[in-house]
């Protein structure tokens, strides 16, 4: 299946699995797991802003760091310019926070509520250049459900 019938598939899971539940952390963790399943991505998850940073929530993969500093790392950069970032070697991105070394690539896409970054999904790939502008205009809509 192409990426984007997979995608395709995903959104209608992920909008049926979200739609009934107004729990934020519910709806982040069977998100990132949806994905992670579908893709076999490295690892698959969210940072939630509390406190002026961006703290680990929910997510699949090993085990990661816990906070990150507004304007740090891909996540971040992702928070501080209000957008989503490919990374397509991530061994090439200054400041990037390597949780694992065995990450190769990266996308991350910002979270809005009331015009501000609230979160940012993040997802790492084992291999190079995973991530391109269908991954980004389809992981933008799926945040837009929760
Ligand atoms: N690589 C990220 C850190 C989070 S982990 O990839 C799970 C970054 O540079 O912000």
């Amino acid at each position: 299946m192409s990426k984007t019938g997979k995608y395709q598939e995903i959104y209608k899971q992920i909008e049926s699995v979200v739609g009934g539940e107004t729990d934020q952390i519910a709806n982040m963790a069977n998100t990132a797991a949806l994905l992670h399943e579908a893709f076999g991505f490295w690892w698959t998850g969210f940072y939630i802003v509390k406190g002026g940073q961006l703290v680990l929530g929910p997510f699949q993969g090993p085990v990661a760091c816990t906070r990150i500093g507004f304007g740090k790392g891909v996540c971040g950069t992702s928070w501080s310019r209000r957008e989503t970032i490919v990374v397509p070697n991530v061994h090439e991105f200054p400041g990037h926070i390597a949780c694992s070394s065995l990450s190769q690539s990266e996308i991350v896409v910002p979270m809005f509520r009331d015009n501000e970054v609230y979160a940012v999904l993040d997802i790492d790939s084992k291999e190079l250049s995973t991530f391109d502008e269908t991954d980004k205009d389809w992981l933008e809509k799926i945040v837009r459900l929760l």
